[in-house]
């Protein structure tokens, strides 16, 4: 089949290193099958499901299953993510080598919603990644630091009598992380960096040659505290919305690579979880159809970043950390590819109710991008064209 490309931008297809699809367990929130369409839609071909479902992913059997139903759905690689321990906030590691072993090859381990605080614990994960060659997903969350905590610890919080959740939770598990990491001489992957501490950490550690790479969310690029003014829960989300300075640091550590990748952390919610009082709606945002346009608005239509510079941070990296083969990479001639067509000049906005995903929580409803992906192609097949997903059933080779 012939593309014309005309006046658009060919990309490798994208990377999202941290979605949360919710099954098994919130199937009302999220599918694989309603994520795959949404991931597709936003230019995605592979997507790292998180592992806080219910049952957690703390065995091969679940993490199987998710790579499974990801498989005959076919829209986009679903690559499951091991949680560190057994249960959430666990005190026993989980079988890592297992889930590495199985069909669903886990590449991931992480502790995002499971919490891991315990150092020592944290230090035996990091081993064992070590000597199985994966890398671990540190949610970076000092628990002990959070407790009650709904918004970023700085004047708008105070203004707004909202618990405050200090620079220090995140960075303190950065630095201990790198320390740990270090010593184990292992892969340490920092997940929605949002300070810009956090950014001083890793140019120290990155500089001291520890293996440590991070990303950035979307909405940390583009949204900063000022939000919480609203008490609109849909800005409620961990780590929270910080203020500007942290915005700005943010974007040019994307631009310097000392933030290594976008990731979405797109974070399905119910209604009712999402509708009530800020402090008691659940943290957590929708990112996979927006990602693409808010990364142009803030790095390409600013002038930071150029299209090459989107490839290395929404593929390439992202793909090179998760040591995907067949993700990322230049394609050669005649091999089936992985390809996002982006148009920089639709000009588009967000509706909720338009998403894919089964969830509405996006805090960009109404707002209006210029950039969005247009054709998603994976392996050689029109997974999502101008709007619309395939039809899912398709048995995608591996
Ligand atoms: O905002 C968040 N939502 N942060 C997390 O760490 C977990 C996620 C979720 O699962 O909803
Ligand atoms: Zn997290
Ligand atoms: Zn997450």
């Amino acid at each position: 089949e012939v593309i014309d490309g005309g006046g658009r931008i060919l990309l490798p297809g994208f990377v999202d290193l941290h979605t949360h699809l919710r099954e098994p367990g919130r199937e009302d929130t999220e599918t694989i099958e309603s994520g795959s369409a949404a991931a597709a839609l936003g230019g995605y071909t592979a997507v790292f499901a998180m592992a806080n479902t219910s049952p957690v992913a703390d065995s091969a059997v679940v993490t199987d299953h998710v790579h499974r139903r990801g498989r005959e759905v076919g829209l986009v690689d679903v690559h499951p993510v091991g949680a560190v321990t057994v249960g959430l906030q666990g005190e026993k590691l989980a079988e890592m080598g297992m889930m590495a072993a199985g069909p669903g090859r886990v590449r991931i381990f992480s502790d995002d919603g499971v919490c891991v605080s315990d150092p020592l614990l944290m230090r035996r994960a990091l081993e064992y990644a070590a000597s199985l060659g994966v890398v671990i997903a540190q949610h970076a969350e000092e628990p002990r630091l959070t407790r009650g905590a709904v918004a970023h610890e700085g004047p708008e919080a105070a203004r707004l009598g909202l618990t405050g959740w200090p620079r220090a939770a995140e960075e303190a598990i950065v630095a201990r992380d790198a320390l740990l990491a270090r010593d184990a001489g292992a892969r340490v992957h920092i997940c929605h960096a949002s300070t810009a501490g956090t950014v001083e950490l890793l140019t120290w550690a990155k500089g001291q040659g520890i293996a440590i790479t991070a990303e950035v969310t979307p909405h940390h690029l583009l949204l900063d505290d000022s939000r919480l003014a609203t008490y609109d829960a849909v800005n409620r989300v961990n780590p929270p919305l910080r203020e500007a300075s942290d915005v700005a640091a943010l974007r040019k550590a994307l631009r310097d690579g000392v933030i290594d990748c976008v990731a979405t952390d797109h974070a399905p919610h119910a209604e009712q979880d999402k509708c009530c009082e800020f402090a008691a709606a659940r943290p957590g945002m929708l990112g996979l159809e927006t990602a693409l346009a808010i990364v142009a608005q803030v790095s390409v239509e600013t002038g930071d970043l150029g299209w090459r510079d989107v490839a290395r941070v929404m593929s390439e990296k992202p793909a090179q950390i998760a040591r995907l083969d067949d993700h990322g990479r230049p394609i050669g001639v005649g091999e089936p590819a992985n390809l996002t067509l982006v148009d920089p000049d639709l000009g588009w906005t967000v509706r909720a109710d338009e998403l894919a995903s089964r969830s509405r929580n996006t805090p960009f409803a109404e707002l209006s991008f210029r950039a969005k992906p247009v054709l998603t192609v994976l392996r050689g097949r029109v997974t999502a064209r101008d709007g619309v997903a395939a039809q899912p059933g398709t048995e995608v080779r591996a």
